[in-house]
């Protein structure tokens, strides 16, 4: 239910550039602020806006109360061969995930598999750029976090799980990889804080309201309402999967114990769950992408149903955003940006550079 609003464009550079400087200026090291930027520019490349620079402004809040730890640089420890694990000490999820992932891709080169946990993490925004690093060093992978409360289990009114997203991706040869990344509620949670910001109502399937009633009002979804579920008892049931291989098995907070990271009174204990795999362990990489670019062209290929103009692969839609942003630049609505001049203001670095569109 996206109104029109102005939209000021900002290209990918100008992005990258203004966050990084707005990270240094909150104290993170230059290394990660790198990192964590491209993150989020990635988010708003693909379209996930909810997840992209719109979220400095929070996380920035939270480095302020000294409640997530600029400075922290996660610690490995290897397990076993093929497992390691990962403690965020505290700092960003980002920085955490990344290091978890490079450590997995790395044991899966040699040993085929190589699975890492991540505990004491932060919200590490848009899974698919995990998804992303795995695909860039052509591994299959699995994404998993915990997040905190915002889904009640199948059957509860209260909120208890977290709308926490399950992403996977595979490599491909001349078609687009698979990259599925979902959070188990009907909508993401960030869809909600996105529409609130900009004003905008959301669809009646979307949220409960305090007192169990639908609503279309982000603000009252977000003010003690619940997400739903979807596929009723499945999402709440992949939600809880999160949690299990994510909190139970690290480690970090779980049952509903992980803080919003909108809340910046405690630290979060996020978990992380990351698996990369060689897609060549049972035949050439490249028979592997060529099965799956042909299940790619079965799968977009397939008889549509009717008003159906064409069927998209997961991760597809994303694909095409980016390719479309990279030459438009990201449109952000004013709100926004005024939000993340502020954060510009706060430590004196440069506002971040727009041009006008709709
Ligand atoms: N870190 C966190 O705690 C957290 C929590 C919640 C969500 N998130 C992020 O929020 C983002 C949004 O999640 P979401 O569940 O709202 O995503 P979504 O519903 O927009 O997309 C989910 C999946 O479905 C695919 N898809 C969507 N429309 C399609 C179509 N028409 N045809 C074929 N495939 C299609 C997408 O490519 C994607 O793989 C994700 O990036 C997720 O990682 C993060």
């Amino acid at each position: 239910m996206e109104t029109q609003q102005k939209k000021l464009y900002v290209s990918a550079s100008d992005a990258r550039a203004f966050v990084e400087a707005v990270l240094c200026g909150n104290g993170i090291p230059h290394d990660n602020a790198i990192i964590i930027a491209d993150c989020l520019i990635q988010a708003d490349l693909r379209g996930v806006d909810t997840h992209g620079i719109n979220r400095i402004p929070s996380y920035m809040a939270r480095v302020r109360k000294g409640v997530l730890d600029a400075e922290a640089s996660p610690s490995l420890n290897q397990i076993t061969p093929v497992v390691a694990q990962v403690d965020g000490k505290n700092g960003f999820g980002f920085i955490a995930a990344h290091m978890g992932m490079a450590k997995a891709i790395e044991m899966a080169k040699e040993f085929g598999i190589g699975m890492v946990s991540v505990k004491h993490s932060n919200h590490f925004g848009m899974s698919a750029w995990v998804v992303q690093q795995a695909l860039d060093a052509d591994m299959m992978s699995l994404v998993f976090t915990n997040s905190s409360p915002a889904l009640p289990v199948w059957g509860g009114r209260s909120k208890l799980m977290g709308v926490s997203p399950i992403a996977c991706g595979a490599p491909a040869g001349a078609e687009k990889p698979f990259i599925l990344d979902m959070a188990p509620s009907i909508a993401a949670r960030g869809k909600i804080y996105k529409a609130a910001r900009r004003g905008e109502k959301i669809p009646l399937d979307w949220a409960l309201d305090a007192d169990g009633n639908q609503t279309d009002d982000p603000n009252k979804a977000l003010l003690d309402g619940v997400m739903l579920p979807m596929g009723g008892p499945k999402g709440s049931a992949l939600s809880i999967m999160m949690d299990v291989f994510s909190g139970v098995l690290s480690g970090s907070a779980f049952a509903g114990h992980v803080v919003n990271p909108y809340d910046p009174s405690k630290p979060a204990d996020v978990g992380h769950f990351l698996v990369a795999l060689k897609p060549d362990l049972f035949m050439s990489l490249q028979e592997f992408k060529d099965r799956m670019d042909y299940l790619y062209t079965r799968v977009v290929g397939s008889e549509k149903m009717a008003g159906v103009e064409r069927i998209y692969y997961p991760g597809e839609i994303e694909q095409l955003v980016h390719e479309e942003r990279l030459k438009t630049g990201i449109p952000y609505v004013e709100a926004e940006i005024e939000a993340l001049n502020q954060e510009a203001e706060r430590v004196g670095v440069a506002k971040i550079v727009t041009s006008i569109g709709y």
